[in-house]
């Protein structure tokens, strides 16, 4: 099986997927094909491209939630139909090393459901598989040392290259179905993620004191998610577009990126239940609701649009205290990130991600 050309589409944070995409790129050049590798975010799905079983497509993307990130599932159903157009599926996730121990990560359905809104849209789905790379959920624990780190690549290299190989010369590769089964049963938690966690992921961002408003934060977004704000000095703005891919935490050339857990305590606390139901009661009183506000899917939307405007109404005041020093210095020494080493995949520059290839 030879395809004349393949679009690799990549969404990467810290680079694992963007170092996952290009072992698969290379793979299909040297298998002859004329392969483009597509950044998400920065590129819209080539609508005018010519589809059929000498084209492949491929999607490589990071795991969150235990599921693929939002952007990806967009893409996924803004593709154009597929015309039997072969594809693969890989999500990379978050691969861990303890010793000589080597842990995988979970990828629950993050490969599968994308493969089905492609499957959907007419493509033929030729594999899907799950890579370990180094985790880069530095919110949650330090990154890896680059030895471990190293390790870790080296196998999902291995895993990877084979994968590329299995799907080129015209076989099929489907793993990963008990993490799929993993994936269903935690399917309420990658649902509260996409409709709501990643929203306080995004408002726990802040730059800490050491900040220079050199604006390199913003300008690699891959999503335009940071706004520079201020007029004496700028300060990077998070806003809900922020997907916590961490790509800013990664590379800013100050370290002065940090994701407050000290912040993170404080938006649960506004928007936690006793307070929520109290600021909902405190409306009804205020403002009569008629009685349809007493619905249960109304009272449902009414309490999601509380908690998403409260989160953003929180962020700002908290964005205009943190250019007071000594606020700045009580969220910064109160959250682990602080501390933790930062990680992003060592070949990688933060350059690489943002250009077609
Ligand atoms: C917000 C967030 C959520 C994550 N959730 C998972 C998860 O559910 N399962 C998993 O195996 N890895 C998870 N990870 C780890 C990443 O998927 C993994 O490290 C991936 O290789 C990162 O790729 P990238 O550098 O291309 O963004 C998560 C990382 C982040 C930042
Ligand atoms: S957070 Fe870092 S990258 Fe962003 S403006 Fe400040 S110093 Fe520059
Ligand atoms: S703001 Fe940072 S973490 Fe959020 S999407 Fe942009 S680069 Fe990723």
């Amino acid at each position: 099986m030879t395809y004349s050309n393949a679009a690799i589409y990549f969404m990467s944070g810290t680079g694992n997927s963007f170092r996952a995409a290009t072992w698969m790129t290379e793979a299909a050049r040297r298998s002859g094909a004329d392969a483009r590798l597509l950044p998400i975010g920065k590129h819209r799905p080539d609508q005018g491209a010519e589809q059929g079983a000498q084209r492949l497509l491929g999607l490589v993307f990071p795991t969150h939630a235990f599921t693929a990130p939002w952007p990806v599932l967009r893409l996924a159903c803004r593709l154009p139909r597929g015309g039997g157009t072969h594809a693969f599926v890989v999500p990379t996730r978050a691969g861990t090393k303890f010793g000589r121990l080597f842990l995988p990560g979970l990828e629950g359905t993050a490969g599968y459901i994308v493969a089905l809104i492609l499957v959907l849209k007419g493509y033929s789905v030729r594999g899907v598989t799950g890579i370990d790379m180094p985790s880069n959920f530095m919110i949650v624990h330090p990154g890896f040392s680059p030895a471990a780190a190293g390790a870790i690549i080296a196998r999902g290299e291995t895993k990877a290259r084979a994968f590329a190989q299995t799907v080129l010369t015209g076989r099929r590769r489907f793993a990963g179905f008990i993490p799929l089964l993993l994936g269903l049963v935690l399917l309420p938690v990658s649902l509260a993620y996409v409709l709501l966690g990643r929203f306080y992921l995004a408002k726990m961002m802040f730059a800490n004191s050491k900040c220079t408003g050199c604006g390199l934060c913003a300008a690699n977004c891959p999503f335009g998610a940071i706004r520079m704000w201020g007029t004496a000095q700028k300060r990077p703005y998070w806003t809900f577009s922020c997907e916590t891919c961490l790509r800013c935490m990664a590379w800013c050339p100050e370290g002065a990126v940090e994701s407050g857990h000290s912040l993170g305590v404080i938006l649960y606390f506004v928007t936690s239940i006793p307070v929520s139901v109290y600021a909902m009661d405190w409306l009804a009183g205020r403002f009569c609701l008629p009685a349809w506000a007493g619905n249960v899917a109304v009272v449902f939307l009414l309490q999601y649009a509380y908690i998403i405007l409260s989160i953003a109404i929180t962020y700002l005041v908290f964005s205009i205290l943190i250019r007071i020093p000594l606020v700045n210095k009580l969220f910064t020494y109160t959250t682990l990130v602080h501390y933790y080493r930062r990680y992003h995949e060592p070949d990688t520059a933060s350059d690489d991600l943002n250009a077609e290839r």
